[in-house]
């Protein structure tokens, strides 16, 4: 009787439970704010088209939707729910579009466990005769994520509309979230590197700021601060490794091994500071401009300000391998050939650059490197050149096989034996700043090329101006570090408006503030510092904006972070940058039209006390302050500031830090060691090609080697202690 009862009873609940209909709820009615659309300033509209019109595809209004434009994307909690259908497609708002516009790619995503899988996807295109109709089981998803995409090199025209889309649910209904907040993930670099006895910080995040951090397995010399979720310390010269951990909001946690290379002879453990051809000659190089180049490059200071490589861009090459395949110069343009021209560059204590691409021809149409990696590596190192930069035109759009081409080329650089910079210039469209470093790049181009304007206007796939590119490197700060940095292109500082491939689509220049608030951002982003201008004439200006220390100083600083963004509203950025003496450099950036007053906390750059703040413009100190930092800013001004403990100047500051300095009077090379005591050391004077001419060791602070008997050149100071070696170049004339 008993088991009748509860028979009956099952039976009765589950016709009841399967009788409970299901609710809907439509994505209109929920916050689609948090969705994104590929037209800035443009925001998803509510049963409206992107333009604000009725929502109208193929000539039928629909009541219910959303209007965006591609790429878009709107990432939904599904909880519980089982069913979504929709309609998608181009408003036709946008008909009849030009040609090869109003065409996007559209994708349904599950997200289950973590991964993205993609279940629907196509084309939708405002030719199209019909609407794309969408219905899908999602019973069991975490999320459903509905994405738009650039399907055709462009997203012209691309208003997407998502219409009649509907949830069915028991229960709580689905709601939207950030792309962030659905799939645990870090959103930082793990490989770090480092010079010996050097103050290194390393940041660490995920892409939901509630997740918790914390670290296992510190090396002896570093700690970890969960305030800031940074390690930090210093570390002798060795291989290192500890465990960095995420638990995230549902409980469950993301581990990742963390790897630390401190050694001296890093290529580039600060950025590289040089000139490259591309934008102010395109293929009109010559052997003769990089010669007058490399000399007013020394000639009129840039070399002494720390920009000590020259880069040949594209457009060098012959016109075809020969017979066993390696690919020589064109004599047309360079006579001489590239050797001699490399040892010119060198003779001045220069390094010098090439160029090439990851696929059968380059950007420009000269021959790439593609399947001759090992030859081409080989030609380059045998010319004698130091840095290579490798470009990305012809070649497939997907990650796998850029990471695998970029570390073909890396490995045959590292197999020739010769030091090679190697610049990674894929323009930030494979996420480089997750692989590049382990394919052998010390920087790669997070942004599309340059322009010599101020705001280039769009977003689209070939170029962009200052602001599109500081948008860019915004969001990338923790992928940067000491032999590995973003790379926002080169500077246009010095052109105004003069260049080739810069100046294409009316970018005609900019002021000189703007200049100077391109170089101050480049500079607290520790982006590399590559101009591209006429040297030859540079003026007075220009050249105060390149060579002002203090800024450089800001971009050399041995610690290598790049800056990170404390404020952003209404056009209005404040960065900091903790520099490797604790100082905290600052950049106060105004993108309005008009001027602004702006102001942040010290305790925002994790300050306390009474601290002096330094104009590194003004070159003076502006301010003491306790509580925040308030400046008047320009339209299109950068205050670059540098901010340091009350009662403390910097030099007495760089006093207690451990530090090597060589410096050249009229007959001598003084080498000055601070803050060694007792270490033994070792300096020596080599020629260019890196014969030790002399040695000496010394317990003192000092050393130095005559130099009056010395014929004219350049000449290299190796100067060791314990696990810091330095090497410079000096020229004596
Ligand atoms: C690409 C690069 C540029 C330049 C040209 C040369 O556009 O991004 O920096 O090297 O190729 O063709």
């Amino acid at each position: 009787m008993k088991k009748t009862i509860s028979l009956i009873l099952i039976a009765f609940l589950s016709i009841s439970f399967s009788g409970l209909k299901a609710e809907t709820i439509r994505l209109d009615q929920l916050d689609v704010s948090k969705g994104t659309t590929g037209w800035p300033n443009h925001p998803t509209q509510v049963n409206k088209s992107i333009e604000g019109n009725p929502l109208t595809m193929k000539g039928k209004v629909y009541q219910y939707g959303v209007g965006a434009h591609a790429p878009n994307r709107f990432d939904i909690k599904v909880n519980g729910a089982t069913r979504f259908s929709c309609v998608v497609g181009i408003d036709d708002e946008v008909r009849p579009a030009p040609t090869n516009e109003g065409i996007a790619g559209y994708n349904i995503i599950q997200v289950k466990n973590g991964v993205e899988t993609i279940v629907k996807s196509g084309v939708i295109a405002s030719t199209d005769e019909s609407v794309v109709e969408i219905d899908v089981d999602i019973t069991g998803w975490d999320f459903i994520s509905l994405e738009t995409t650039e399907s055709n090199g462009n997203n012209w025209s691309d208003h997407v509309d998502w219409c009649d889309a509907v949830f069915e649910y028991t229960g709580e209904a689905p709601f939207t979230v950030y792309y962030d907040e659905m799939i645990p993930k870090f959103h930082c670099m793990f490989n770090h590197f480092s010079l010996p006895n050097t103050r290194m910080m390393h940041r660490y995040k995920t892409l939901n700021p509630k997740d918790v951090i914390h670290v296992e397995n510190l090396p002896a010399g570093l700690t970890f601060n969960p305030q800031r979720n940074i390690v930090e310390g210093k570390l002798p010269a060795g291989k290192y490794s500890y465990t960095v951990i995420a638990t995230t909001t549902d409980g469950s946690t993301i581990t990742k091994e963390a790897t630390i290379d401190v050694r001296s002879n890093l290529i580039s453990p600060t950025p590289l500071m040089g000139w490259m051809s591309w934008n102010v000659y395109e293929g009109d190089i010559t052997e003769e401009i990089i010669k007058k180049t490399a000399d007013a490059v020394v000639e009129k200071g840039l070399l002494a300000a720390g920009y000590n490589y020259i880069a040949i861009d594209d457009l060098w090459h012959g016109s075809a391998r020969d017979a066993n395949g390696y690919l020589d110069c064109n004599y047309s343009k360079f006579p001489s050939g590239m050797k001699a021209l490399v040892d010119y560059v060198h003779d001045k204590g220069l390094k010098i650059g090439i160029y090439s691409d990851a696929a059968t021809r380059t950007c420009a149409g000269a021959i790439g490197s593609l399947g001759y990696e090992e030859k081409d590596a080989e030609q380059y190192a045998k010319w004698g050149f130091d840095f290579l930069k490798y470009d990305y035109c012809f070649a497939p759009t997907d990650q796998a096989t850029a990471i695998e081409r970029y570390t073909k080329m890396g490995d045959a650089l590292k197999a020739t034996g010769r030091d090679f910079y190697y610049l990674i210039c894929e323009w930030g469209e494979r996420k480089p700043w997750e692989w590049a470093s382990a394919a052998g790049g010390h920087s790669w181009r997070t942004t599309l090329d340059s322009r010599d304007t101020w705001d280039h206007g769009r977003y689209d796939t070939e170029h962009c101006g200052v602001v599109q590119a500081i948008d860019i490197m915004r969001d990338l700060a923790y992928y940067s570090g000491p032999n590995h940095f973003n790379d926002a292109d080169m500077l246009m500082t010095g052109l105004y408006g003069t260049g080739k491939s810069s100046s294409h689509d009316g970018a005609n220049g900019m002021t000189n503030r703007e200049y100077q608030a391109q170089f101050s951002m480049w500079s607290i982003f520790a982006s590399p510092l590559i101009v591209a201008f006429d040297v030859t004439t540079m003026n007075d200006e220009t050249k105060r904006i390149l060579t002002n220390p203090e800024v450089i100083a800001i971009n050399q600083d041995k610690m290598g972070l790049q800056a990170e963004c404390i404020y952003n509203t209404n056009q209005i950025e404040v960065y900091a940058k903790d520099l490797e003496n604790g100082d905290v450099a600052v950049a106060f950036l105004n993108r309005k039209s008009t001027a602004a007053q702006i102001e942040i906390g010290l305790d925002k750059l994790f300050l306390e006390g009474s601290h002096i703040v330094r104009d590194l413009w003004a070159h003076e100190d502006v301010m003491t302050v306790s509580d925040k930092i308030s400046a008047t800013v320009q339209s299109h001004e950068v205050k670059l500031y540098r901010v340091r403990p009350a009662g403390t100047s910097t030099e007495e500051l760089n006093e207690t830090d451990k530090s090597i300095k060589i410096m050249q009077d009229k007959n001598r090379l003084l080498i000055q060691f601070t803050d060694f005591q007792n270490d033994t050391k070792q300096v020596q004077l080599l020629d260019i090609s890196g014969k030790t001419l002399m040695t000496k060791s010394c317990n003192e602070k000092t050393a130095s080697f005559d130099t009056s008997n010395l014929s004219k050149g350049v000449y290299l100071v190796k100067a060791t202690t314990g696990d810091l070696s330095i090497t410079e170049k000096h020229i004596i004339n």
